[in-house]
């Protein structure tokens, strides 16, 4: 599979499982994390499989964090077919500036098509 994906919180959890899913499906996976040990580890495992990763620093509350975010993964490889919208935690105090996508009651982001997610960032103004 030839596409790219943006995983958000990926540095564990949910998130990791997820990226290096993608990752075992032939997908080269922007790691997104607050942790960017976390999540330069979670790119080396992926990276150990063959494909390329790419970990970020990004607070995803913070709009100018995500809005960079996208540019340096645009930089890298291009363009985003997949967006995991997964950034949180168990506690669920912090609303991400991603989910604020669900919170306009749109369809769900996780895994959404990149057309439909980077219309839905660029409607977020991100
Ligand atoms: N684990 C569950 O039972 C459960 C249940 C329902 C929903 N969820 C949701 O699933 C998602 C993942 O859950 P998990 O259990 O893997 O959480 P986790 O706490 O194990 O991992 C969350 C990851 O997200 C990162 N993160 C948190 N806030 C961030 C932010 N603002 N910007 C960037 N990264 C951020 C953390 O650094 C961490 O690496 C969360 O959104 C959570 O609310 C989890």
């Amino acid at each position: 599979m030839d596409k790219i994906a943006v995983a958000t919180g990926a540095a564990k959890g949910i998130g990791r499982a997820i990226a290096l899913r993608l990752a075992r499906d032939g997908v080269d996976v922007a790691v997104v994390d607050m942790d960017l040990e976390g999540a330069r580890q979670t790119a080396s495992e992926i990276e150990a499989m063959g494909h390329s990763a790419l970990p970020i620093r990004t607070d995803a509350t913070k709009s100018s964090d995500v809005n960079e975010m996208v540019q340096t993964t645009l930089k890298e490889f291009g363009r985003i077919d997949i967006l995991v919208n997964n950034a949180g935690g168990r506690e669920g105090k912090e609303r991400s500036a991603l989910s604020s996508i669900e919170r306009r009651g749109l369809e769900s982001c996780r895994c959404a098509e990149s057309q439909r997610g980077l219309q839905l960032l660029r409607n977020l103004g991100v």
